[in-house]
């Protein structure tokens, strides 16, 4: 079936069909149904089949109802000979199992004698927005904030609600709404004149199942309360948090908790004051227990002042090095938010070493959906290929990441990727990429193809050829990027502070530990047991096949490795021409993506064929210009032409 009518970007996944139906439905609900389940339920059939699927005197019914043997969140839909029942667990779990069966109708899984059961793997799922106060986003690429405006709360109720609906329809249960590095402006949100407006905010979310949480300055006892100190261990300091937090939970009973960035890139924090991670995080985590609240303590903690010079210190080894001799001292509500990779959201990484080290400790996986280093939501990149292979990762012999989920990790979270641009994340082909996070947060057992195919069906319509193509670009696109991007999880080839474009001395020889050390024979640092060490923060299974230049995985070998150009692959290639070969490819790539969407013009929504058709025009510059970058910058350095003789810049 193609694209409705009604098709509008600003619906996303939510849009509308004109999708047959056999027979009308009456809807029966029973009188716990939360209002929004009802709402939803009646208006997302009527998207998807026309307003005529409803009939007081129809024979089947769509039944809604409480059953409370079901997990709290979790879901059972039945499509039954008198028509469809969409039990959940709870108030929330109707809700969830409503957007269940309307993704099941949309993408055409939903035949009579169907019963499927659901229920979220963690119990937060969690996402970040990197809002400033002043309504500019960090590492925003979709327009600015939904939130804010000139240092302070200002929005759309409706535009509030809409974003709701969508973060509720892929199970999304926690919001923080401001940016982690908290201005003293945002650290404002704690005072008593801003917390109604954050009350409002709540009492928006709240009907979708949406706890709020806030981004906190570390300072805020000083900031706010005209303390002399923030020190963790200080009683005043306490007390005044204690206090924050009470006024805090009677505007809002349903707070989720405190986000806190502390003692990384300039930002306070306990090792500022001589305290360690855990005496900051337990304080505040002491405040939020009585009401239930949790303190998401981020471990993206790292010298950021590194001289290149020093070749002892490793960036990716910091945070394991600081927080696992710590494991088993934090509080039972803290919650360490560990980004995925040791590094900082590359197109390609290791996984952090962190995740599923510590024991005794509560862990949060942090990913990025908006897209910093990965193309700024110009350049085309379908996240979830990228994170099937984070949950995919080994953690030992036996286990992978995907297992620790709902076990050790209890929370996923993610960096938001949406502005107030119409269609919420500038690049229309982005809106995958937070559905994307929100079904994987919910089941990370669904795979990239899968996520990708329910999105394009729910998206534009399950035309063959549409979805043929499109699934076609989407799983290809991380894959382009990577070829034309930095080599073998090398990393960090990018323009300072922008992150978008090639540099690849960029970061070389500035304070930010992230060095390639290229000179003309070799590339990498190396991070085995023989060198900086890194690997054996690894379960030692792990430590052995990364040690070895043989075993460990070639997209990460200059990430663990200092190889000469001459290295042989696995391919036959040198390291050199594998260089040369994939930005070739990568460029490649992007000129077929621009073919095959043009063959889908006629199938597409006008406005969406063209703005997507500027992104990838846009693209392909990119894609040149990183080839162009890369390949001198290596044949400069080495002398060495191209085998296939294509044209090389000097
Ligand atoms: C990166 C990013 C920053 C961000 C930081 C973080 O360094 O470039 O914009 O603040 O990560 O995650 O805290």
């Amino acid at each position: 079936m193609g694209i409705g009518q009604e098709y509008r970007e600003y619906n996303a996944w939510l849009q509308p069909h004109s999708y047959r139906f056999k027979e009308p439905f009456r809807l029966n609900t029973s009188p716990e149904v939360p209002m929004v389940a009802r709402d939803e339920c009646k208006a997302g059939m009527e998207r998807l089949f026309g307003s005529g699927i409803w009939q007081e005197d129809a024979k089947k019914s769509v039944t809604l109802h409480i059953n409370s043997q079901l997990p709290a969140e979790g879901y059972r839909l039945t499509n039954g000979s008198n028509g469809i029942a969409v039990e959940g667990g709870s108030q929330n779990g109707i809700l969830y199992g409503v957007f269940g069966l309307l993704r099941a109708l949309g993408i055409g899984q939903f035949d009579e004698g169907t019963v499927a059961e659901s229920a979220p793997a963690v119990e937060r799922r969690v996402i970040n927005q990197w809002d400033r106060a002043d309504g500019t986003v960090e590492r925003g690429y979709a327009g600015n904030s939904i939130f804010f405006k000139d240092d302070r709360l200002d929005f759309n109720p409706e535009r509030i609600r809409d974003y709701a609906r969508l973060l509720a329809s892929i199970g999304i249960n926690v919001i923080a709404i401001n940016n982690v590095n908290v201005t003293e402006s945002s650290a404002r949100l704690l005072t008593a004149e801003a917390l109604p407006k954050v009350a409002e905010l709540a009492d928006i979310f709240r009907p979708y199942g949406i706890r709020l949480a806030l981004s906190v300055h570390f300072e805020s006892p000083v900031l706010l309360g005209g303390l002399q100190t923030s020190d963790p261990l200080d009683k005043r300091v306490a007390a005044w948090w204690n206090a924050k937090t009470q006024e805090i939970y009677q505007a809002i009973p349903d707070f989720s908790g405190y986000l806190m960035k502390a003692d990384s890139e300039f930002r306070g924090g306990p090792a500022s004051l001589g305290r360690t991670q855990a005496d900051g995080a337990n304080m505040l985590a002491r405040a939020v227990a009585p009401f239930g609240g949790v303190v998401y303590w981020r471990c993206f903690i790292y010298n950021c002042m590194q001289d290149w010079r020093d070749t002892d210190t490793d960036r990716p080894k910091a945070a394991y090095d600081l927080f696992k001799p710590q494991d088993g001292l934090f509080e039972k509500n803290v919650i360490l938010q560990v980004k995925n990779g040791p590094s900082d959201f590359q197109v390609r990484e290791p996984n952090s070493p962190l995740l599923g080290a510590m024991k005794h400790t509560r862990e949060a996986l942090e990913l990025q959906i908006t897209q910093e280093y990965t193309g700024h939501q110009i350049d085309l990149y379908n996240l979830a290929v990228q994170w099937e292979e984070v949950f995919s990762f080994p953690v030992n012999r036996n286990q992978v990441l995907r297992d620790l989920i709902g076990n050790e990790i209890d929370t996923v979270a993610a960096v938001s990727n949406v502005g107030d641009d119409e269609n919420w994340t500038g690049h229309t082909l982005a809106q995958a990429n937070l559905y994307s996070f929100g079904r994987l947060a919910w089941n990370p057992r669904l795979t990239a193809r899968e996520i990708t195919d329910e999105w394009i069906k729910l998206t534009f319509g399950t035309e063959p050829e549409v979805v043929e193509k499109l699934t076609d670009i989407m799983m290809s696109s991380r894959g382009a990027y990577e070829k034309y991007n930095a080599p073998l999880g090398i990393g960090w080839m990018v323009n300072i502070n922008l992150h978008y474009g090639p540099s690849p001395d960029g970061y070389e020889f500035m304070k930010w530990g992230t060095y390639h050390r290229a000179n003309r024979v070799a590339i990498g640092v190396d991070r085995t047991s023989r060198g900086t060490g890194f690997t054996k923060q690894y379960d030692p299974y792990l430590t052995e096949i990364f040690d070895s230049r043989e075993t460990c995985p070639e997209e990460l070998l200059l990430y663990f490795h200092r190889l000469p150009y001459t290295y042989v692959l696995k391919s036959g290639k040198t390291l050199l021409q594998h260089i040369y070969d994939t930005h070739f490819e990568g460029v490649q790539e992007v000129e077929r993506f621009i073919a095959l969407w043009e063959t889908l013009k006629a199938k597409l929504p006008g406005t969406t064929f063209v703005s997507v058709k500027q992104r990838l025009l846009k693209q392909l510059e990119n894609a040149e210009e990183w080839r162009d970058v890369i390949n001198t910058f290596f044949y400069r350095l080495t002398g060495t032409t191209d085998e296939k003789g294509r044209k090389i810049y000097e």
